[in-house]
């Protein structure tokens, strides 16, 4: 049964946790994330700005820049720990079973190299097959990311395409070798909406063909669109988790709830710009409690006191909140959030 469940998920985070040396001890980073990203399903990681998204993609990919670290915790990749495993041994996997692709695909390609040799270098580093081959499956995949006649884009320099364009390449190249896993964090914000929605296609169809994907984003309206299941973070925490459905249909943690009212304001046209009000605090100086109470119009005595776990309240729907309705005061109505997994 275990074994089944280790097949099935591709990538298994368990109590990941990672920090900075600080004056005094060390800023911790990411506390004790744990999530599971499953072979054909795309996993969408989304919260705001600072509260540890990079990270996780990071530390998964060993790319954690010194001084940071991971400081505990377990990746697995397919059932194999990571973070136990020789150096050597971890790079070999890395390379040829996991893939990441960035925001700014610029400051990921070579500006004087062709990008058609970028992507038949992926396929060289880590296959023995001839540079013809190589070529093959370049331009093989140019076609299938989507770009228009791979012929003569293969011969193109990264400044003579467009946003959208690179970033197609740096999926082609993270594709190539057919990773197990691939991580995209935040892959279409710096792209229009058009291009954007082309490129969660893209990720989508990776995914039917099996691909585990782990899509990070701050654009709510992006994870709706593509993912199976998501996990909220909160200053270096998961706070909720739940199938796309349940977390848009019924999201129960106050920082869920924000973050979805967030949206349907924008969607409305009302320039609301952040409903949650204050901000994401400094992590060396957490509040007490729950970190995000300060912010929470649903607080508690408690809540600044002690700190949540992550508990279960229905299967696969998990919450790090103390109260036991979340995120509904006693007499307050059911927010309005239907609908919107659906668009
Ligand atoms: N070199 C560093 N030293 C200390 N703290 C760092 C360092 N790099 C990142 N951090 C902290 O780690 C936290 C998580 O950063 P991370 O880049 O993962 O955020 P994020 O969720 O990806 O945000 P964004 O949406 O802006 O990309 C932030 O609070 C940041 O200040
Ligand atoms: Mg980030």
């Amino acid at each position: 049964m275990k074994e089944a469940l280790i097949q099935k998920e591709v990538l298994i985070l368990d109590g990941l946790c990672a920090g900075f040396p600080a004056r005094r001890g060390e800023v911790r980073v990411l506390d004790h994330v744990s999530l599971s990203v499953p072979k054909g399903k795309i996993t969408g990681l989304v919260g705001e700005s600072g509260c540890g998204k990079s990270m996780t993609a990071r530390a998964v990919m060993n790319l954690i820049r010194h001084p940071g670290r991971v400081t505990g915790g377990r990746i697995l990749l397919e059932g194999r720990d990571l973070l136990s495993m020789r150096k050597k041994e971890r790079r070999m996997l890395q390379g040829r079973e996991m893939a990441m692709i960035f925001q700014d695909p610029m400051s990921s390609l070579n500006p004087v190299m062709k990008v058609g040799k970028q992507v038949d270098e992926a396929v060289l580093v880590h296959e023995h097959v001839t540079h013809a081959e190589a070529k093959r499956r370049t331009l093989e995949m140019l076609e299938a990311a989507g770009v228009p006649d791979p012929e003569r884009r293969y011969h193109s320099y990264p400044h003579q395409l467009s946003g959208g364009l690179r970033q197609r390449i740096m999926i082609a190249m993270a594709m190539v070798c057919r990773p197990k896993l691939l991580i995209a964090d935040e892959p279409t914000t710096a792209l229009d909406v058009t291009v954007e929605a082309q490129i969660l296609d893209l990720m989508k169809e990776m995914s039917a063909k099996g691909t585990a994907v782990l899509l990070i984003s701050h654009n709510l309206g992006a994870i709706a669109r593509v993912c199976d299941d998501v996990s909220v973070m909160y200053a270096g925490k998961i706070v909720e988790q739940a199938d796309i459905c349940t977390l848009f249909d019924r999201p129960r943690h106050p920082y869920t709830r924000g973050l979805l009212s967030a949206v349907s304001s924008l969607r409305d046209g009302s320039e609301v710009l952040s409903v949650i009000p204050g901000h994401v605090p400094n992590l060396a100086r957490l509040p007490a409690g729950c970190s995000f109470s300060p912010r929470c119009s649903c607080r508690g005595k408690e809540c600044m006191e002690k700190t949540p776990e992550m508990r279960e309240i229905s299967p696969g729907h998990r919450i790090r909140c103390l109260w036991e309705e979340p995120g509904k005061k006693p007499g307050e109505k059911e927010l309005e959030t239907e609908g919107l997994a659906a668009e």
